[in-house]
């Protein structure tokens, strides 16, 4: 494998952008690969906003910890939440002994004591996305960032593994999924997969009282990231994963 830095590429660039879509088209085959390359790009990008070392970062919906080991590696106080047992361990177990299963909705930390609060393509996955923001908005202090990206439902990649069927509904892109693997698929819309759309989501976050919207942008096009976030209707389907960088207001 590559050695992959942080400086690796040029955030936005066509270079990192194929880099990101190659590593996710192999994802299945080398999922380790795929998700350092991610954790890098990511948090490089909170990097560009905080100087990292001795920040706390707390991860909600971390996973099995990828995100949370790069933030350490970049001298960060980073800590993993995670509520499902099974992504936790998704590595052979949790990658960091201090890691807490919890849930974003209700968050085992005090009002205000993040630097910043992370979360990777988690907002789709709960029901009411808004509670998750303030959430998010009250662990993290006056002036810390939150890091928020997710995967709208109208993004090609929308229906997760049954995408790009899910444009034809979400049950028939489920059936669908059945017939071709012989298995369920992992996400059921409405019980652990929701539509999530960009428009209301930027009203949401533009119309809060605790918090400034520093970016707004794809999380992955290499040209016109912010431009496409822009053009209601097409901004759906092109943004692909909608980044926001948050600042919370004192
Ligand atoms: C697609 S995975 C993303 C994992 C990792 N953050 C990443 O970007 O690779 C979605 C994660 O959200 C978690 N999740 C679902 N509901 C959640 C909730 N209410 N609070 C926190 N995490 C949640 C899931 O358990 C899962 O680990």
């Amino acid at each position: 494998m590559p050695e992959i830095t942080e400086r690796a590429f040029k955030d936005p660039s066509l270079k990192r952008s194929a880099a990101l879509l190659r590593a996710f088209l192999r994802e299945q085959s080398n999922p380790e690969r795929c998700y350092t390359l991610l954790a890098r790009d990511s948090v490089a990008q909170v990097a560009r906003h905080i100087d990292l070392p001795g920040k706390i970062v707390v991860d909600i919906g971390g996973g099995s910890g990828h995100f949370t080991e790069e933030f350490r590696r970049r001298g960060a106080q980073s800590y993993l939440f995670e509520p499902d047992l099974r992504e936790l361990n998704a590595r052979g177990g949790p990658v960091t002994e201090d890691a807490v299963l919890a849930d974003g909705y209700l968050l085992p930390l005090a009002d205000g004591v993040a630097d910043v609060c992370f979360s990777s393509n988690v907002l789709e996955h709960v029901a009411d996305p808004q509670t998750f923001i303030s959430e998010m908005a009250r662990v993290t202090r006056p002036g810390g960032l939150i890091y928020l990206s997710f995967t709208n439902w109208l993004s090609p990649w929308g229906g997760h593994e049954c995408a790009p069927w899910h444009y034809l509904g979400a049950d028939r892109a489920r059936a669908r999924y059945r017939r071709r693997t012989g298995r369920e698929a992992k996400h059921t819309v409405g019980e652990n997969l929701f539509p999530v759309h960009i428009g209301p989501t930027l009203r949401h976050v533009r119309g809060r009282d605790d918090v400034q919207v520093v970016t707004a942008r794809s999380r992955y096009w290499p040209f016109f990231a912010s431009t496409i976030t822009r053009v209601p209707g097409f901004r759906e389907i092109a943004t692909w994963n909608l980044l926001l960088i948050l600042r919370r207001r004192p």
